[in-house]
Formats: C-alpha cells, sequence, structure tokens
C-alpha cells in the first residue's frame, strides 16, 4: 500500500478499532460522521438517534455551543502549561467547581485523563496513603463481581468482568477479594429501579476481614451503579453499609462514579442520591460532555493532608501526568458544568427517569428478554443468550438497531444498554424503546 496517500474513509485498515470485533466491523462498517443534539449522522446523511449519549458521557447531547466555544477560546489563550510544579488558573478554578459538587468533606480534587486513569489514580492513593500514616501493611483493594474500572492493570484486577481479565496475566497482588454483586435475578428480575434491602451482600466483606485481617486491607471499590457491566442499579441501604463496615475498620471507601457523576443518576454525583459520603470519588466522561478527555479523583482532606511534606522541596505525590489539568480539558470541564447549571440538566436526569423507566419495562415480554433494569438515565434489556454462543444475540441485535432502526445502543454481553442524553425527549425515548421492541421481533429464534 502507498504510505503517502491520505486515509479516506474507504480506508478503513490502520485503525485497530478497541472493543470491536475488527473483522468484521471492517466488512459491515458503522461510521458516525457528524452530530448535533440526540443525532448522528453518517457519511451519506442518514440520521441516527443516539441511545447512549456517546458512551456514557455527552450528557447535553453533541456539541452544545457555549463548550465548543470554550474549547477553541482557550485553544487561543493557553495551549499548555504543565501541571507538574507549575499550573495555570483554570485547573484551580475546574478543581473548585469539581469539588463544590461533591459531597461535604472531599475537598481536594487530582486531574487525570480518562476514567480508566481516574480508577487507577484511586487505587494508588489508597495504598499511599496508608504507607504515608504507617500503616504500609494495609495494601489489599476489594473491588466487586462484574465492576468496570477501566482497562489498567490496577482497574483490571479490581475489575469484575472475566473478558477483562483473561488475556492479560497475572493480576496485581492483594486484588483477588471481590464482594458479589448485590443481585438475584429470581429475586430482582424485572425490578423498576433500585433493589429491596438485603444487607448480606455488604457482609460479604466482613468476611473478608475476618478471612484476612482489617490491617491489610487498604479501599474498597464500587461502582454505585453497575455500568459497563450491564446497568445493575444498587440495593437500598447498601451503600450506607458498606460505609459502616468500612468505618468500623478504618477501610477506605471508593466511589467509582465515571458514569454516575454528571447527571446520569440525576445529581452531581451519584453518593448525594444515596446520602453516602466515600473516601474517594473517580470521575470522567460527563466532566466535559465527552468533548475533551478528561478524569480526575476527588478526596478527602484526612487523605489530602497524609500527603503534605515536611521539607519544601519535597513531593507529595509522586503520581500524575503530561495532560493533568491540561488547559483545553479545564476550559471544556468549565463550560460543561456552567452549560449543566443552566440548562438544569440534573433535574431534567431526574424528571425523565419514569419517562425511561416505563418505555424499557414496556418490553417485559418481548422475544428472548431475560430482565430488564433500570435507574436514573440508564437502563438495561438482558436477552438470553443463544445456545453455545454468548454474545451472539446481544450483537445481532445491536448491529440491526443500528442498521435497521437508525438507533445506537450500547453491548455488554447479551444485554442491550440505554443512556440517552438528558435532553432526550419522551418521543425520542419512546422512539429508542420501539426500535429494540421491533428488533427483537425480527430476531431469528
Ligand atoms: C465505572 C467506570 N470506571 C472507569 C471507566 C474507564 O473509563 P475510560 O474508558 O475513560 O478509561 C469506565 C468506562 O466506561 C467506567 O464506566
Amino acid at each position: 500500500m502507498d504510505k503517502t496517500t491520505p486515509s479516506t474513509p474507504n480506508d478503513l485498515e490502520a485503525f485497530w478499532i478497541p472493543f470491536t470485533p475488527n473483522r468484521h466491523f471492517k466488512a459491515h462498517p458503522r461510521i458516525l460522521a457528524t452530530a448535533q443534539g440526540m443525532y448522528y449522522e453518517d457519511q451519506t446523511g442518514r440520521r441516527i438517534l443516539d441511545g447512549i449519549a456517546g458512551l456514557w458521557c455527552v450528557n447535553a447531547g453533541h456539541s452544545p455551543r457555549p463548550i465548543a466555544e470554550a474549547i477553541a477560546r482557550q485553544a487561543h489563550e493557553l495551549d499548555f502549561a504543565p501541571c507538574f510544579q507549575f499550573a495555570h488558573p483554570k485547573a484551580f478554578e475546574l478543581a473548585s467547581r469539581v469539588v463544590s459538587l461533591a459531597p461535604k468533606g472531599l475537598d481536594y480534587c487530582f486531574f487525570v485523563n480518562s476514567g480508566s486513569e481516574a480508577a487507577e489514580t484511586s487505587l494508588k492513593i489508597a495504598r499511599a496513603y496508608f504507607s504515608s500514616i504507617g500503616e504500609g501493611s494495609r495494601y489489599r483493594l476489594i473491588g466487586r463481581e462484574r465492576a468496570y474500572h477501566g482497562v489498567n492493570f490496577g482497574g483490571i484486577s479490581v475489575g469484575g468482568i472475566g473478558n477483562n481479565r483473561k488475556a492479560f496475566g497475572p493480576t496485581v497482588p492483594g486484588t483477588d477479594d471481590h464482594l458479589p454483586l448485590p443481585y438475584n435475578h429470581a429475586r430482582d428480575a424485572f425490578t423498576e429501579g433500585e433493589y429491596g434491602f438485603d444487607d448480606s451482600y455488604a457482609d460479604a466483606l466482613e468476611r473478608m476481614v475476618a478471612l484476612h485481617g482489617a490491617e491489610t486491607i487498604a479501599a474498597v471499590i464500587v461502582e454505585p451503579m453497575t455500568g459497563s457491566g450491564g446497568v445493575f442499579p444498587t440495593r437500598r441501604g447498601y451503600l450506607q453499609r458498606l460505609r459502616q463496615i468500612c468505618d468500623k475498620y478504618e477501610i477506605l471507601l471508593i466511589f467509582d462514579e465515571v458514569i454516575t457523576a454528571f447527571g446520569r443518576l440525576g445529581h452531581g454525583f451519584a453518593a448525594e442520591r444515596y446520602g453516602v459520603v466515600p473516601d474517594m470519588i473517580c470521575f470522567a466522561k460527563g466532566i466535559t460532555n465527552g468533548t475533551v478527555p478528561l478524569g480526575g479523583v476527588v478526596v478527602s482532606e484526612k487523605i489530602y493532608q497524609a500527603f503534605e511534606q515536611k521539607a519544601d522541596h519535597g513531593i507529595d505525590i509522586f503520581h500524575g501526568h503530561t495532560y493533568s489539568g491540561h488547559p483545553m480539558a479545564m476550559a471544556a470541564g468549565l463550560a460543561a458544568l456552567d452549560h449543566y447549571r443552566d440548562a438544569s440538566l440534573f433535574e431534567r436526569g431526574r424528571e425523565m427517569e419514569p419517562v425511561l423507566a416505563k418505555a424499557v419495562h414496556a418490553l417485559e415480554r418481548d422475544p428472548h428478554v431475560h430482565d430488564i433494569r433500570n435507574v436514573g438515565m440508564a437502563a438495561a434489556i438482558e436477552l438470553r443468550p443463544e445456545k453455545g454462543a454468548p454474545g451472539k444475540r446481544g450483537y445481532e441485535a445491536m448491529i440491526r438497531c443500528f442498521e435497521e432502526e437508525n438507533l445506537v445502543v450500547r453491548l455488554s454481553g447479551d444485554t442491550l444498554v440505554l443512556s440517552p442524553a438528558l435532553i432526550a425527549s419522551a418521543d425520542e425515548i419512546g422512539r429508542m424503546a420501539d426500535a429494540i421492541h421491533a428488533v427483537l421481533l425480527r430476531l431469528p429464534e
């Protein structure tokens, strides 16, 4: 191949597409060329309804003007400034804005570039915190089944999705314990919203303490709603109970809110929805409305102060990225938070939650449906897998949604996921459910 030829939309070979069957994709490409509001257009001008807010990130819909303009202005004003030993005004401004949305007591914000880096950073901070207070024996990091904390080694180790771990060799030492997913299909299937009380799921942490000793456990990390693992709402009282047990044994509690922050569950952070204050919160995605890569971790005063050095030249934490606090990301984050506030989007998320719930639960009796789950502006339609071919039925349904119904849905195994932008109208949500209904009726047995 002539490598000087500029790549055209027809030259699909070089791009190794993540989390995608490349050979099949390149034979049947799904290319999204432009986007506005709730819709993409492909290269032929076909309008495609976005059922998943980009990838759980475009919470205000695609391309709101104020965010695009803020990024353009920033590119002219300050393209880059290092945030190692130096900094720039907007990094301080955005950190203050993020902590003002976080629960009281979480007053410091560390910036990274993605959700994976946010999760990784929180795990490293947990271990380094105990090391700095003279309790270096606390190294264990406890995750949960079906959890997704990104793709770095720490994240896949505390993560609970087998396929994301299997090919990559040994996981990080001290991450072998996973809490059970607080879900029981026989009892919980087709519940609307959060599940009922059952302390036994959180109490599993007590068993891990009994087995290993609290003096070896640094932190527990959970998503307030299991997201990429297939949308599993939490149980009533579950996060409170985890908080109690962590307090009892002085274990740090980390919420991974990469999906649930910035309105997905109707609040700035899901911690507010559930009235539980963790020690750290990971965020990413919606912070810039998906426009510029940005993630971060907010941490408590207790954690931040533990890193302060006595010597003026002593570095607090040997961690960070070239692009931590990147000016373009800071400008996008400030503009996104202004836009969410000015458009009352978190409130709108709360208003639309019952509309999405009603639309998806109407699919209960459709062919192949095994469970339907919803919480906030997120919903899952779990299909029964084809015998001997897990994932095949879901994959076919996702492709048919795109090709036959002009709808983008997300796939997790055989589960179809909807997570519309918070601007979605009742009509658009109805169209998403209708499209899935039509596809389920057409799927082969
Ligand atoms: C809870 C959670 N943590 C971490 C991540 C990883 O984020 P990223 O893909 O930006 O690395 C995701 C991505 O979906 C996520 O849902």
